[in-house]
């Protein structure tokens, strides 16, 4: 079981996120539980990168996400679907990359020091919607389309029971 601190924040992309993947696998071997599953990778991403904030939203009513596991300052509790960069990509069902969090009409501020953000769409395994992942970053332009390949990869691994 590799539980060693993971520390990402040199390595290259396309090396960060399959050494990132390894170590989230080995330790939630045979764990499927939701949230400690979302905890951990919460967790382990937050810790590797540096980054600002880290967490889960999940999807509690229709049209509603609910904040779940996350490492951070203190998140916003609730989210309606169409509001701010999560409540659009939990709508629209798509991954949202901001480079600048200024230039997103109606961003939702948790934390001041957030510059860029990236949202992934969680699924399960029937296809139903269970949540967004957001990650937040105190750089401007942090997050690209290599950051949300590899985050969708860990995110369907785990909650469509892709686990090979
Ligand atoms: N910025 C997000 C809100 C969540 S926090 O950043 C933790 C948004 O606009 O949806």
């Amino acid at each position: 079981m590799a539980e060693a601190t993971l520390d990402l924040r040199h390595e290259p992309k396309h090396r960060a996120y399959p050494q990132l993947h390894a170590q989230l696998i080995g330790i939630l071997t045979d764990i499927h539980d939701e949230i400690t599953v979302m905890s951990t990778i919460c967790a382990v991403t937050h810790h590797a990168f540096g980054h600002l904030w880290t967490g889960f939203y999940r999807v509690v009513a229709p049209g509603l996400l609910r904040v779940g596991p996350y490492q951070g300052t203190l998140g916003c509790l609730e989210i309606a679907f169409g509001r701010g960069v999560c409540g659009t990509a939990a709508a629209e069902r798509r991954r949202i990359v901001v480079p600048d969090v200024r230039r997103f009409p109606g961003h939702i501020t948790c934390d001041a020091r957030s510059r860029s953000e990236i949202v992934i769409p969680v699924s399960d395994a029937s296809g139903g919607l269970i949540g967004v992942f957001d990650v937040d970053s105190a750089r401007l332009a942090a997050f690209d389309e290599e950051d949300a390949n590899g985050l969708e990869q860990i995110v369907r691994w785990f909650f469509t029971n892709d686990r090979g």
